[in-house]
């Protein structure tokens, strides 16, 4: 059975990966420093798989630390890199914890899998690396844009790191640029839980619906698009995390055609805003309050994945609906709130 290292194998993305790579047979141990989810999710993904993965609190800034890790866990074949801060507003106000964390964090990784010869490495990138896009839908070999927010260019630098990481090492490596991630496991028994106001759209939806929050705000209604709100790709949680099982076979059994590889994860449909408000009426029969405000700063307009290549190359497609997406996100969310 191999052995995987999932960072932030507690948060959204991480704990849903790590139920797919159990149920694949994997071995999964995981490192989360609890900042943004909970011990909690251990038992949410228990209570799917039947099986416990094994957890350490760590902290990737402290490199000490890191290497202990290493040094401790034997016999690791491959790493899934997740941990890691995501809120651009944040990444504004405070640029240099966002280096600390998303870059510091990378180098220390990658400097202990050197040592140890762990040379498959699996990254979260995002679509936020291709900026305002000059065609849709987005294929791989779109130009990567000056980035709007640290946050943005924390995946840049990340890529760049790890690509010159592969080219004088025999790591391997691939970085899975995700569209926008929304649902839940469709048991309720993990989900997305973020800390505070919710940045992203469908927690703020849930969130409204549920009665923690009076209304939505609909960041513009002027976009030169069909309803005039913003477009995204919005994919389900349990698709993508299926996308890091298979991303990752492929470097294990040296199906990669070259030591760094990226993958676009969407679903290749663009949703509005306002669609989506309308499909989680639809699918929950729930009442949205929501108003139509003034565009947040750094909104791209319209972005859709090609998924082109992860289908064919990589041989994996997105199979949920965003109706499935959305009932889910309000299934976990009415657990989560006891309702
Ligand atoms: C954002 C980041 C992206 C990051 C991702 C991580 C920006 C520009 N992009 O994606 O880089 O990888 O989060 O989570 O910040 N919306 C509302 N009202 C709300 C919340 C959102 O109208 O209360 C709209 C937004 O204007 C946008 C859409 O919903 O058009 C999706 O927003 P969001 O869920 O925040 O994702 P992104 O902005 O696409």
């Amino acid at each position: 059975m191999k052995k995987i290292l999932v960072t932030g194998g507690l948060g959204y993305i991480g704990s849903h990966t790590v139920v797919e790579l159990q149920n694949a047979g994997f071995e999964v141990v995981i490192i989360d420093d609890l900042s943004n989810s909970t011990i909690d999710v251990l038992d949410g993904i228990t209570n799917i798989t039947g099986k416990s993965p094994a957890f350490e609190k760590l902290d990737l800034r402290n490199k000490a630390d890191v290497a202990d890790f290493f040094l401790k866990n034997e016999g690791i074949t491959g790493v899934i890199h997740f941990a890691a801060s995501k809120a651009v507003g944040e990444s504004v106000e405070n640029p240099l914890l966002y280096y600390e964390n998303n870059i510091n964090t990378l180098v220390y990784l990658l400097q202990e899998c050197k040592a140890h010869r762990v040379e498959n490495f699996i990254f979260s990138s995002s679509c936020t690396v291709y900026g305002e896009p000059d065609t849709l839908p987005i294929t791989e070999n779109a130009p990567v844009k000056a980035a709007i927010s640290p946050y943005g260019n924390t995946k840049q630098i990340s890529e760049e790191i790890i690509i010159d990481t592969c080219a004088v090492s025999k790591m391997k490596s691939i970085s899975l640029r995700y569209f926008n991630p929304i649902g839940a496991h469709h048991t309720a028994e993990i989900g997305e839980l973020p800390v505070g106001v919710p940045q992203n759209l469908v927690p703020f939806i849930t969130q409204t619906a549920a009665g923690l929050r009076d209304e939505l705000l609909v960041f513009g209604d002027d976009y030169p698009t069909p309803d005039g709100s913003c477009i995204r790709d919005y994919i389900h949680v349990v698709d993508l995390a299926k996308a890091h099982v298979v991303a990752l076979q492929r470097l294990l059994l040296g199906k990669n055609e070259s030591n760094f590889e990226i993958f676009n994860l969407g679903t290749g449909k663009g949703s509005s805003v306002l669609e989506v408000v309308q499909t989680f009426k639809k699918v929950t029969s729930q009442k949205i309050n929501y108003r139509i405000v003034g565009r947040r700063p750094g909104d791209v307009i319209s972005v859709y994945a090609d998924t082109a290549k992860a289908n064919h190359v990589l041989g994996w497609k997105a199979e949920k609906t965003i109706e499935d997406a959305l009932s889910s996100a309000w299934k976990w969310e009415q657990k989560v709130r006891k309702l």
